[in-house]
């Protein structure tokens, strides 16, 4: 975030590598950080008017606030441009009159501000979506349950719900309609952030599988002079070092796009599929190599799997990203 408003204004490679390190210790921390930085206050950065900088990005730049970011709804997930959601001009012309549930919202349970994407124009399909801020302590604004989930449980995530909330106009992030594209401006950002929380993810998982075949020992040796652990050890190193390459490309080309105003899709999408899918991969052999302990609760291989999981979905999965970064390649729909 601009240090004009309270941020320190580091690149996207300081930020992948704080993303990476905290996701190795973890990952739920990770997606608290991930959410604040790169999709609310990334969003306010691109997108907001110097008065909505000023207003809704220093409290959350000085950490006195937590921001989140709401596209999902219970019925459209991937197709994110499908939403029921509404938000309806009142006669006046002032406000905007909001109704609907969203899901999945990550902080939303302690949130204080959300970027939020509603149908303003349900006739005009993507071109009919506006992005609004929100505050989560004004009247027609409530939470739904905190999701139980598998993985990043330090994290939590809600539904949230509008009962004739109503945004003043000045509240509206970019102009109307413009809201799909704003969303997935943003995503590409916040991809890059989940490709280095999975990698942060994967690395401590392989760092633990290289600490164990060292110590423990099988038929009089240590496990890691068995080839079927060298072979392990290897791939999981390789894939690892591998998605290191792909984010680590994708937030300098996210730097460079700060001038040029490239878009940065296509490397965003290959470093989130590949890093996530690295995760899954490497935490899932990470648990093999350390068998009985590997499954237990006492280790925390368990939690880099369950962790990992989640990276594969959030933020577009990974059939979102193969089709994303197959459109880019061809120009094809
Ligand atoms: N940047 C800028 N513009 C973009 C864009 C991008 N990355 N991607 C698409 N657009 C534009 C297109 O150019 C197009 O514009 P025109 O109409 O002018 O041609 C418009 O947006 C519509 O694009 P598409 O026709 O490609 O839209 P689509 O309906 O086919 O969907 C999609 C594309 C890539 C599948 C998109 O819906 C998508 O990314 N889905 C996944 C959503 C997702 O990641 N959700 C996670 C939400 S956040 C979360 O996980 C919770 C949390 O709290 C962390």
């Amino acid at each position: 975030m601009p240090e004009e408003y309270g941020g320190a204004e580091m690149d996207t490679l300081a930020y992948a590598l704080v993303m990476e390190e905290i996701s190795k210790a973890d990952a739920s921390h990770g997606t608290i950080v991930s959410v604040n930085n790169s999709l609310y206050g990334k969003g306010l950065t691109l997108f907001g008017t110097p008065a909505q900088k000023e207003a809704w990005l220093t409290p959350v730049a000085s950490g006195a606030q937590i921001g989140a970011y709401s596209l999902t709804e219970p019925m459209s997930g991937s197709d994110a441009g499908n939403m029921a959601s509404r938000a309806v001009l009142n006669s006046a012309g002032t406000h905007y009159v909001i109704n609907g549930r969203k899901s999945w919202v990550t902080s939303a349970p302690y949130a204080d501000r959300i970027i939020l994407f509603t149908m303003t124009s349900p006739e005009k399909g993507h071109n009919g979506i506006t992005a609004f801020l929100v505050e989560t302590n004004q009247p027609g604004f409530a939470r739904g349950k905190t999701e139980p989930k598998l993985g990043i449980r330090a994290s939590a995530t809600s539904e949230i719900i509008f009962d004739n909330y109503e945004c003043p106009v000045e509240n509206m992030l970019g102009k109307l309609g413009e809201g799909f594209k704003i969303a997935m401006t943003i995503l590409d950002a916040g991809r890059i952030g989940i490709a280095a929380q999975a990698l942060g993810i994967a690395d401590a998982a392989l760092e633990a599988s290289i600490a164990y075949a060292k110590e423990r020992e099988a038929f009089g040796q240590k496990i890691g002079q068995f080839q079927m652990i060298q072979q392990k050890l290897a791939d999981m190193k390789c894939r690892v070092e591998a998605s290191r390459l792909l984010v680590y490309h994708a937030a300098v080309e996210a730097s460079l796009a700060k001038k040029s105003g490239a878009r940065i899709t296509l490397p965003a999408s290959m470093a989130k599929l590949y890093a996530s899918e690295t995760a899954m991969y490497v935490t899932t052999e990470a648990i093999q190599i350390h068998g009985g302990m590997g499954y237990s609760k006492e280790m925390p291989l368990e939690r880099y799997f369950r962790d990992a999981k989640i990276t594969q979905i959030y933020e577009g999965t990974s059939e979102i990203q193969r089709m994303v970064i197959a459109r880019q390649l061809t120009g094809l729909k």
